[in-house]
């Protein structure tokens, strides 16, 4: 039977103890998030300006994000998660992408293509900050638009140089806690 790891201060724990890799190494099969109801209704009503035809759900958990795409009839998305690609793989029977925040940083990737939007839910907070530049510029390459939502104020990509918040919008949890949607760009040359 699955376990919920139902309030942050858990995992937060478990990273602590464990580490965030140990973690997902560990726990992959019980990862659920309790929070999907937040990442539904962000996505949803930011559709409006967001094009989800050709998405990528980095760091995709169980998909919690594709499953949304898919909910609103996009069909043409992919996930990328190194420890919760089997969860993927299940949940939408396709092949699942299985980079890790280094294998970007790095360049050890290759997308067949650009995308429209890469979503980037509850997770890059768990990237390490002297990392977070190369992260967002290079998966900037493959797409206009980073979105990033997260219930903390990190990450700070707009402290990152060339890089621009240009979107915001939150929701807030039954116990009034914000969820936030943030849009990066890479910043427009001012000279
Ligand atoms: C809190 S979960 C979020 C999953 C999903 N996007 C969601 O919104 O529920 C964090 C995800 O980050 C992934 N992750 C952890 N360390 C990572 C790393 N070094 N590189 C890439 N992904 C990583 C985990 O496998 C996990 O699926």
């Amino acid at each position: 039977m699955k376990k919920h790891f139902d309030n942050h201060n858990a995992i937060r724990l478990k990273y602590e103890n464990e580490g965030v890799e140990g973690f997902y190494s560990k726990h992959a099969d019980e990862y659920q998030n309790p929070h999907f109801e937040y990442i539904r209704q962000l996505i949803i009503q930011n559709e409006h300006h967001l094009d989800y035809t050709k998405g990528l759900d980095f760091c995709a958990g169980n998909g919690e994000v594709s499953q949304v795409w898919q909910e609103l009839g996009y069909k043409d998305f992919v996930g990328s998660d190194c420890f919760t690609y089997n969860n993927y793989e299940k949940n939408f029977n396709i092949p699942c992408l299985k980079y890790s925040f280094e294998d970007i940083i790095k360049g050890n990737f290759e997308f067949s293509h650009k995308f429209s939007v890469i979503i980037c839910s509850f997770a890059m907070h768990l990237c390490p900050e002297k990392w977070l530049y190369s992260l967002t510029y290079n998966l900037l390459e493959y797409s206009q638009k980073l979105v990033i939502i997260t219930p903390h104020k990190r990450p700070q990509l707009e402290n990152l140089a060339q890089i621009a918040l240009t979107f915001e919008d939150f929701v807030l949890t039954q116990k009034g806690k914000k969820v936030f949607l943030k849009i990066y760009e890479k910043a427009l040359n001012t000279f």
